[in-house]
């Protein structure tokens, strides 16, 4: 599936669950990865209400990406973290179907358009779990691994996070 027009961002409130949850369904491939279950239970709460030690709420946001009506991926972002002018990305995923057609390309284009817009900040961050192979994408979308590990535990899952940044 392409999208004609840019990917637009629709904030999600507790109304919009059975919508995230409805694109989690079709991301079991990345669950099987990073949890190692088809799909986390509580999936779209925990997307909804994550936000790291130390961050406020309102620091938190929380997309469904659209491409016109349909939902075709998520974005979570917490601005300020871990410093100011830094805005980590917790989430970007397209569904699993309308994966490899440019979708998260330009996801991501939206993404750093939003950083620099509405959250001001100067630098975009990530962790890519070594289990997801995705780090091919982020360096073809600028991003720099910054040389820091994490220890990563997902559900049935014990890997390592790989922090990756881009200066905006
Ligand atoms: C990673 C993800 C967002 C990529 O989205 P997508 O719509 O399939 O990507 P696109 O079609 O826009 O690809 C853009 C470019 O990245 C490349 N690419 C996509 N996935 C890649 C991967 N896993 N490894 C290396 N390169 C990749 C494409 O070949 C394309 O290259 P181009 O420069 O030649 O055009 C998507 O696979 C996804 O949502 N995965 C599950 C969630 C996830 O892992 N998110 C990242 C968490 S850190």
């Amino acid at each position: 599936m392409a999208c004609r027009s840019p990917v637009s961002l629709v904030a999600v409130t507790s109304d919009d669950l059975r919508e995230v949850d409805t694109v989690f369904d079709d991301l079991t491939a990345y669950s099987m990865r990073i949890d190692g279950v088809p799909r986390r239970e509580d999936a779209a709460s925990a997307f909804v209400t994550a936000l790291p030690p130390g961050c406020e709420p309102r620091n938190r946001h929380a997309f469904l990406a659209k491409c016109e009506a349909a939902s075709i991926g998520l974005l979570h972002l917490i601005d300020g973290y871990p410093t100011a002018g830094t805005a980590f990305i917790g989430l970007l995923a397209i569904r699993q179907s309308a994966q490899g057609a440019g979708l998260g390309r330009a996801l991501c284009q939206t993404t750093e358009r939003f950083a620099r817009k509405n959250l001001h900040v100067h630098t975009l961050r990530l962790a890519v779990v070594a289990t997801n192979p995705v780090q091919g994408f982020w360096t073809r979308m600028g991003f720099d691994p910054t040389g820091e590990t994490k220890p990563f535990q997902g559900k049935r899952v014990t890997s390592q996070a790989i922090l990756m940044e881009k200066q905006l």
